[in-house]
């Protein structure tokens, strides 16, 4: 029989049977099946005699059934018969949290027989979550779906974690239902302890790599000895006071580290000179942000630290180098860099001059606040010294 043939005659059978019921009252409160479903069709329904979008009233198993109409079923089977043969575990629920329907998917996987499901309620269903399923779908009633991870019990007392999607919906009378499909998620739980265990090895590794560069390039500069490292604390607390996630504060911290690598291609006499460096061999020193990147270009971070390093010696009205970026051209990272840089820079002792201390170094980022540096991390900066009681990194 075609499709179409099938529909003509379903059609027919419907009106047949409206007709038969006009004037009548809501029937389905005795009608059931032995799949613990039972149903009616509302009146309006009855009238027209529509059975597409038909509202269903699902009930738990309890009292005895007579056959349901053929012309209802043609429509709720399918609903049905995906309620009842999903390989997901699915719950009827009412909004007090009462359970009214059950599938094979759900007693499998709480190991619990129907009945048991249904008197456990949605409470005895949870095991240790702080918040239960009657008030995770309450508090999104007004939301068409709901998603959530809760614990859940076994009929035998274990736990497990599971992964909720609510649909909620009408039931025939108007009142409020939610379809509950639960997923175990012991396995993708296990699978995401994995991965960020193996992420933090490999920031572990990262970090441990970039510090031995950095040890590289302070045994070619001892002056240096520390400055690296105490560049990538101040920027990475400046980033902090900014309100940056810690990750990204982290990752500066990781840039600080290794900003002057570009030093390692300098000659050392140039770096250790103890007498006023001429012109040339200052323009010799400021090679290393160039020497830095092309140092770093090639390795596949996953921030763009090459660029940073790059950038570190740029300020915002252009008078930096190499390349005089200006404002925005330049990242917010080699920005912040840049104010930690020269405050260490000026607040310790270098091989040509003494330290000029903290407090004028202080005074000489605030004279470059909107010129030479961003306004916004020379502010954070000095909040930090000046209203914090921060102190300089050892
Ligand atoms: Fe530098």
């Amino acid at each position: 029989m075609t499709l179409n043939k099938c529909r003509l005659r379903v059609r027919q059978r419907i009106k047949s049977k409206s007709e038969q019921n006009t004037g009548s009252e809501i029937r389905g409160a005795s009608e059931g099946n032995a799949n613990g479903f039972m149903r009616h069709m509302p009146p309006n329904q009855k009238k027209t005699g529509r059975t597409t979008a038909a509202p269903l009233e699902v009930i738990l198993a309890g009292s005895s059934s007579k056959a349901a109409s053929p012309t209802i079923l043609v429509d709720e089977g399918v609903y049905r018969a995906y309620f009842e043969r999903s390989m997901d575990a699915m719950l009827l629920m009412a909004s007090g949290g009462r359970i009214l329907a059950v599938n094979s998917a759900a007693c499998e996987l709480f190991g619990r027989t129907e009945m048991e499901i249904a008197q456990a309620s949605c409470r005895g269903l949870l095991g240790g979550s702080s918040v239960s399923l009657k008030k995770l779908l309450a508090k999104h009633a007004r939301s068409r779906n709901v998603r959530g991870e809760l614990e859940f019990l076994r009929g035998d007392g274990s736990q497990f974690p599971g992964e909720i999607i609510a649909v909620h919906c009408q039931g025939a009378s108007n009142e409020a239902l939610s379809v509950v499909v639960i997923r175990e998620i012991t396995d993708r739980r296990r699978a995401e302890k994995e991965a960020a265990k193996a992420v933090k090895q490999w920031e572990c590794a990262m970090q441990g790599t970039l510090l031995a560069i950095s040890n590289m390039v302070e045994h070619s500069d001892p002056y240096t000895a520390g400055h690296q490292r105490r560049v990538g604390i101040i920027a990475a607390d400046i980033a902090r006071e900014l309100g940056w996630p810690n990750c990204r504060c982290n990752e500066l911290r990781n840039v600080g580290l290794v900003h002057d690598i570009g030093k390692m291609a300098i000659p050392t006499d140039l770096l250790v000179k103890a007498t006023p460096l001429t012109i040339q061999e200052i323009e010799i020193i400021k090679t290393h942000a160039l020497k830095g990147y092309e140092i770093l270009k090639d390795v596949a971070f996953p921030y763009p630290i090459a660029e940073i390093v790059y950038q570190h010696h740029e300020r915002i009205d252009g008078s930096g180098y190499p390349r005089g970026l200006k404002g925005d051209e330049i990242l917010p990272e080699a920005r912040i860099l840049a104010v930690a840089d020269s405050l260490e820079a000026m607040a310790t002792d270098r091989p040509y001059r003494a330290s000029l201390g903290l407090e004028m170094a202080l005074n000489e980022i605030e004279r470059g606040r909107g010129t030479a540096y961003d306004p916004d991390p020379v502010d954070a900066c000095l909040r930090l010294f000046r209203e914090n009681g921060y102190k300089m990194p050892d």
